[in-house]
């Protein structure tokens, strides 16, 4: 992964939406009174706090531990793990997860632990980023920190699969897909484009010398604004979403 780094207080300005944008997801998971439910790669635990109002015993799973210390400050339960190595055996009726299985390529120790942790018939219910995801994005870091010498591609080592891609993966953990959507979902950016970079690319950007950091920046904003930026001066990020549910057989 990427050397992304999370600052709580950041994400709480400009991270809130990936949480508010989720209901879906948490409807396709339907979490019910008296189940335990991992939330893996909880974040803040904004999420996991909200899905504990239908009763479910939440349990926030994240590795980064300023992240896990304010989803604690909310009053959720949790657990430092990296998602690629999960220390539980068969102890939830569900693992649920938004918008984290993207920050790893290792899926199939993702999807290992997954299965491990899960009692038998017990449901993954996630979304991610899937094939296409943050398109233009991507395309501008590429071509504006290239004459630096950095590949953002590699240097995020973001994982944005097909539906089938993302199917056979988890076949061969073993689980029945029950669901597999792709679903292309423009998201309004409440600090515009600047922010989303500072909040979600800081990896590569922390990587770069002051002078350039700001230079990078401006040139990537710039060569977003004909494309995702309309004329109310609104920025919308080109977020394309994976949401599955599988049953552990
Ligand atoms: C996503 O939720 O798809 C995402 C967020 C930040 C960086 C990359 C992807």
């Amino acid at each position: 992964m990427s050397g992304q780094t999370w600052d709580a207080q950041r994400y709480a300005e400009n991270g809130r939406f990936v949480a508010d944008l989720a209901m879906e997801v948490v409807g396709l998971l339907a979490p019910k009174s008296g189940e335990r439910i991992l939330d893996l790669g909880c974040g803040d635990g904004a999420l996991t706090d909200r899905m504990k109002e239908s009763g479910a015993e939440m349990i926030g799973c994240d590795r980064s531990p300023q992240m896990l210390a304010a989803a604690e400050a909310r009053g959720v339960r949790t657990v430092q793990a990296d998602m690629t190595a999960l220390p539980f055996a068969g102890e939830f009726d569900a693992v649920f997860s938004n918008a984290a299985l993207h920050w790893t390529r290792s899926q199939r120790e993702v999807l290992a632990g997954v299965f491990r942790a899960l009692r038998p018939d017990g449901r993954f219910v996630a979304e991610m980023g899937g094939l296409g995801n943050i398109a233009a994005i991507r395309t501008a870091l590429q071509a504006v920190l290239r004459p630096y010498g950095v590949d953002a591609e590699e240097h995020a080592a973001s994982f944005f699969p097909s539906k089938d891609e993302y199917t056979a993966l988890l076949e061969g953990a073993g689980f029945r897909v029950d669901r597999m959507a792709l679903i292309p979902r423009p998201t309004r950016l409440p600090g515009g484009m600047e922010d989303w970079l500072r909040t979600f690319r800081n990896g590569v950007l922390q990587d770069l010398p002051d002078d350039a950091r700001e230079t990078v920046v401006r040139e990537v904003v710039a060569l977003l604004r004909p494309v995702l930026c309309d004329s109310a001066g609104v920025w919308w990020a080109d977020y394309v979403r994976l949401r599955f549910k599988a049953v552990r057989g």
